[in-house]
């Protein structure tokens, strides 16, 4: 009767069709967070070395902390949010990046009190509705970090130069190219789009319809399309740099050499213009030196514009922002290892309910040692336990028998060799200790936990 029943139970099991995730979002497995928890911790601890703090924001915000600052005509405010009305009608939407929210938190919490600049870094999850592809996701991880308060051109070398030297300590500094450019004052660059707008009257016909429309809407975006007609209409429009006031020249001139100052190398590129309408100044982007802006692992650049636009005072800022994702499959091309601490110390196998009493507490105080243990508790035979015990790559296994329960001692097994040796087992801590050494212990001391 049972055996019928469960039979029914599987066959009805069997005609669900799994759950998957959402198109475009994913889940991130014990292996990938080895690389999450690296990057994370590389971040904090340039960040904070630079004496910048952490901040976290909403997930979502109201939809007009994004429509304003980014842009109504940038790509991503128009087709790319995840916007949604709650229970009362009001428009909310699922940040699509970190800097609108940190300007909202900037002004909200009166921040422009505080010794200026406010330096902040955040590490947190973006969704935006892009179609998804290599690098190119619905849910994915920046990490970022704005100075705001202070214009000088030696906090956007600054930037630069920690954006950098994270790269580096990632091992990939070597694989981006640093695209710069500036795209001038907001007066500069009204002339300057006037300008595009001229030179293209008459052209239209030849721009596609993406152009057609960013023409209208914001003629700075032309200067990236990547179809074959509009680049070669590019390539005779004006440039920006004969609308650039002295003012932002050398501002410009001022970044350059700060940068040269700091032994930084870039490529200076007129057409870079960014996906955000917020800049002005300087803009930049780390490349991929193989294949160019595709899939470019971070950007950012000064918004002098954006706290007064947002409803503070006005406030000059500047930051970054860096995809984890694409930085993670960076990592992963060139192979590079990043030291993790999920292997484990020690495994514990046992047989008999005795063996597993004693083996229960002995788990807890090998784990206080700061022996990281994982313990066979099921119901499994010694083969089984034994073959768990490989599975874990676990370099030691501790066999507890009814025999050694009785005689008070316990086995050490070495995984690698295969040797086998009988010690106390009240002794049994100190001698794991000496084999994985003092120094690899993995001690929890709250009180000394640096986050
Ligand atoms: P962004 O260039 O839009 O800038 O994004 C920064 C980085 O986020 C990109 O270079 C890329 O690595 C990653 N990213 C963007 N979209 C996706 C996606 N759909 N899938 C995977 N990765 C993606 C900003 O977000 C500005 N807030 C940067 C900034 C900070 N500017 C000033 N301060």
């Amino acid at each position: 009767m049972a055996d019928e029943k469960n039979q029914k139970a599987s066959e009805t099991n069997s005609k669900i069709k799994p759950f998957q995730t959402p198109k475009g979002v994913h889940d991130i497995l014990p292996n990938d967070h080895e690389y999450y928890t690296f990057i994370k911790k590389v971040v904090r601890h340039r960040l904070r070395q630079a004496g910048f703090k952490r901040i976290s924001t909403p997930i979502f915000e109201y939809t007009d902390v994004f429509a304003r600052s980014i842009g109504d005509a940038t790509d991503i405010v128009d087709k790319e949010m995840y916007t949604f009305k709650d229970k009362k009608g009001r428009s909310l939407t699922l940040k699509p990046e970190g800097t609108a929210g940190v300007v909202r938190a900037y002004i909200e919490h009166g921040m422009k009190q505080l010794p200026q600049p406010v330096e902040l870094y955040y590490i947190e999850p973006h969704f935006r509705y892009d179609r998804p592809q290599k690098g190119r996701y619905r849910q994915f991880r920046q990490f970022g970090f704005e100075i705001i308060g202070e214009l000088d051109a030696a906090l956007d070398a600054q930037v630069i130069y920690i954006a950098n030297k994270i790269n580096e300590d990632l091992g990939i500094e070597r694989l981006f190219d640093i695209q710069l450019n500036t795209i001038g004052s907001l007066e500069d660059r009204q002339k300057y789009m006037q300008a595009l707008k001229d030179y293209y009257y008459g052209k239209e016909r030849s721009l596609c319809e993406h152009c057609k429309d960013r023409l209208q809407k914001n003629p700075l975006r032309l200067l990236d399309c990547k179809n074959e007609d509009c680049m070669i209409l590019v390539e005779l429009a004006p440039r920006m740099t004969d609308y650039l006031s002295k003012d932002s020249l050398e501002y410009y001139q001022d970044v350059k050499e700060y940068l040269d100052e700091l032994e930084i190398p870039y490529t200076e590129n007129a057409k870079l213009v960014r996906g955000l309408d917020y800049y002005s100044n300087t803009v930049f982007e780390f490349w991929d030196a193989k294949n160019g802006a595709q899939n470019a692992i971070g950007g950012g650049g000064r918004y002098d514009g954006l706290v007064e636009k947002m409803g503070g005072q006005p406030t000059p800022a500047v930051g970054y922002a860096a995809g984890m994702e694409r930085i993670i499959a960076h990592m992963k091309r060139e192979k590079i290892r990043v030291p993790n601490k999920d292997t484990i110390h020690v495994f514990v196998a046992q047989l008999g309910k005795e063996a597993k009493k004693k083996c229960l507490k002995l788990i807890d105080e090998m784990r206080e040692a700061g022996i990281r243990t994982v313990g066979a508790l099921g119901k499994g035979s010694m083969k089984t336990q034994l073959g768990l015990a490989d599975k874990f790559n676990a370099p030691y296994t501790l066999i507890l028998g009814i025999t050694e329960v009785r005689e008070g001692t316990i086995i050490i097994r070495n995984m690698e060799k295969g040797s086998q040796e009988v010690v106390k087992f009240d002794q049994v801590i100190d001698e794991v200790i000496n084999k994985i050494g003092e120094k690899n212990l993995d001690r929890y001391t709250p009180g000394e936990l640096l986050y």
